[in-house]
């Protein structure tokens, strides 16, 4: 099994380019089953993308990656077998793949998809992406693992409200809505840029879907065009690097982005010191020594990001005072916090908070990833702490972060994988 060897300690300068966005492509990708053809660019190569691809290919489409420009064609043609099984082999290994239940009752009035199951930040249900396609006309079951839906007659727009945010069951409703006869209004949505994302796309192809605060109008079609589409870049990986680059940077530079993405993450780091220049693409991160304490809680967005939330922490152990996090969306996203106290941070968890005394001197010990994000946060504490951290299970990290250790070492980072 692979690991990463991290010696900490050395000041970080350069740039860091930012990836195409992850939680953007996988609905995206999901989305284009409902047409013949689609090219998407500016994919990351990471293993969730590659189980997307996968479960698209299982289902009978055509996939094309072409690793030099980021691109994926997706197509299908009459001599295609289509099937409408999901199976748990790859809906097991990343919760995004019933995705696909929206776009397949759509495009086949039937879908076998397998139930998700739990994961390692909490229990996860998809109760809200049922109850949406129940209300535009589905029926389902549930039997043996797998969610069985159908609509003989095709779906029927409906007003549907959401009790609890979600960004997955808002894609879900979406992307069956699209092609469900008449008007449907979703209320209580996410709104998350890439749902934004998905919506632009899905009106290039020929949606009819406009957005007002948190809900979200759409009329039904019929007609699909082939396009191709850029996907957005990637806010959560973006975020990652800045608090990195908070962390350890003398000056390191993220050109072509979009700061608006990360108004809210920007807005804490400089109130915890670090000093930030930002013009219209650019951000630029000088680091300080001297942080302050801040109390934060997750929400959905425009709220303080979930996915960020352990790599701030790591922030935290090194500012003055205390500071305190609530974790509001999952219930058990704190799995970060006994690997990070062996490194030597001082951390104690009540409930959904976390609070962390700083600053701490942080030391290189033998560490495992216990998810996507908690994983790259101990990268972030290896980058602080004095000798040698071995992360361990690092196949948590390539689900979601693209040429990890490339992007670090050209900032001068000693970090290598064996
Ligand atoms: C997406 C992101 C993930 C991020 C999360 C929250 C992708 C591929 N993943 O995950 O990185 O951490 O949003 O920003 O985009 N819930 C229910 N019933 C449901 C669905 C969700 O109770 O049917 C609950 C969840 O348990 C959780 C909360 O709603 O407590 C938010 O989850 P949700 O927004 O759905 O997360 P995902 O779409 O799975």
């Amino acid at each position: 099994m692979q690991k990463l060897i991290i010696k900490g300690k050395k000041v970080l300068s350069g740039e860091i380019k930012i990836s195409g966005s992850k939680n953007a492509s996988l609905p995206i990708l999901a989305a284009s089953i409902l047409t013949k053809k689609t090219t998407l660019k500016n994919i990351p190569e990471v293993n969730d993308i590659f189980t997307m691809i996968n479960l698209l290919k299982s289902i009978g489409f055509k996939c094309n990656f072409k690793k030099k420009d980021k691109s994926i064609t997706i197509s299908t043609n009459k001599f295609h077998t289509q099937n409408n099984v999901a199976p748990y082999r790859l809906v097991k290994t990343m919760r995004a793949g019933v995705l696909v239940l929206g776009p397949m009752l759509n495009k086949f009035r039937k879908a076998k998809v397998s139930l998700p199951g739990g994961c390692a930040i909490g229990s996860r249900p998809v109760d809200l992406h049922l109850m949406a396609l129940k209300k535009l006309g589905a029926k389902i079951k549930i039997k043996n693992g797998y969610i069985h839906a159908k609509s003989d007659d095709g779906l029927k727009g409906a007003k549907i409200s959401f009790s609890k945010i979600s960004v997955g069951a808002t894609e879900n409703a979406i992307l069956a809505a699209f092609g469900a006869k008449g008007k449907t209004v979703l209320s209580n949505c996410a709104v998350e840029p890439e749902i934004k994302d998905l919506i632009r796309y899905l009106n290039k192809i020929g949606g009819k879907i406009t957005t007002k605060d948190r809900k979200i109008f759409i009329n039904g079609v019929k007609k699909v065009k082939s396009i191709s589409y850029r996907v957005m870049q990637d806010r959560i990986e973006l975020g990652t690097y800045v608090i990195a680059a908070s962390l350890v940077g003398k000056k390191i530079a993220f050109k072509n982005v979009e700061p608006n993405l990360i108004k809210t993450e920007l807005k804490v780091l400089r109130k915890m010191g670090v000093k930030i220049k930002v013009t219209k693409n650019k951000i630029l991160i000088f680091g300080n020594k001297q942080l302050k304490k801040i109390y934060l809680k997750t929400a959905p967005y425009p709220g303080f990001p979930t996915d960020l939330q352990a790599q701030i922490m790591v922030l935290m152990t090194q500012a003055n005072g205390v500071s305190k996090i609530s974790e509001n969306i999952f219930e058990n996203r704190f799995m970060h916090v006994s690997e990070l106290k062996r490194m030597g941070a001082d951390i104690t968890i009540k409930n959904n908070q976390a609070v962390i005394r700083g600053p701490t001197h942080l030391s290189g010990a033998e560490v495992m990833a216990t998810d996507l994000r908690a994983s790259v946060s101990l990268v972030l504490a290896a980058l602080i702490a004095d000798n040698r951290t071995i992360i361990n299970r690092i196949y948590h990290l390539d689900r979601g972060y693209e040429n990890l250790e490339k992007k670090l070492k050209f900032c001068k980072a000693n970090i290598k994988r064996v």
